[in-house]
């Protein structure tokens, strides 16, 4: 890790992307009460659980790992500087058993989807996985059949890696689990 104080501080044009807080919980329960948001979410909306435990298990996750040095993993709180509105969520967190590899990933509240806000968060976790964190690749997960999300990787820049059949859990008990697509993009020389 190198510029450590920079990644308390990630912005772009139109969005601040800050560390989450217990106050945050409103809006982490929003995304965690509609079915749509998180049919194709690994950890959110799984069998067994419910949108309150999801959201507590997500915001205790969130705010401790802010308190964790080295950083390993990051999720910001996307607020839009126009307005001051929460809207969703950006992630970067190294990949355990891929060294010099980070993950990023995106949710939005629905209605702030098609304006280009995920794509610009992105860019801007991307950024910062190469520069602060040092990643050499830059990886993205989703299940196959969200387009939104792999349309968002193809905007970054990414490439279809892989997918890995079967490796996202199913939502409803009787469904089968979901193919996985993995989008990367190396370090620009
Ligand atoms: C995945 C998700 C974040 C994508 O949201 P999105 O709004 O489609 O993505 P963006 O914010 O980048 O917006 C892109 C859209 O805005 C449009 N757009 C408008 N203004 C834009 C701008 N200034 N810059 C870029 N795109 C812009 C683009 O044309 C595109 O529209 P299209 O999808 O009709 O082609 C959203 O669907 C979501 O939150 N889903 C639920 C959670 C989830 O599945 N997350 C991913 C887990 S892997």
């Amino acid at each position: 890790m190198k510029n450590y104080e920079e990644f308390y501080h990630l912005e772009t044009e139109r969005l601040t992307l800050r560390t989450f807080t217990e106050e945050d919980y409103p809006l982490i329960l929003r995304i965690s009460s509609d079915p749509k948001t998180t049919e194709y979410l690994y950890y959110w909306g799984r069998i067994g659980t419910t949108p309150e435990s999801d959201a507590k298990r997500f915001l205790d996750y969130a705010v401790k790992n802010w308190r964790k040095t080295p950083i390993r993993a990051r999720e910001f709180c996307l607020v839009l500087k126009e307005t001051g509105e929460a809207i969703g969520d950006g992630s970067v967190e190294w990949v355990e058993d891929e060294p010099g590899t980070a993950e990023i990933g995106w949710i939005l509240l629905p209605e702030y989807r098609g304006r280009g806000y995920a794509t610009e968060a992105g860019r801007e976790l991307m950024r910062a996985a190469f520069e602060v964190m040092g990643a050499d690749t830059v990886i993205a997960h989703c299940d196959s059949r969200n387009q939104p999300s792999r349309n968002v990787m193809e905007r970054l820049g990414m490439t279809l890696r892989e997918i890995t059949p079967g490796a996202r859990p199913a939502k409803r008990v009787g469904e089968l689990n979901g193919d996985e697509c993995t989008y990367a993009v190396e370090r620009a020389l």
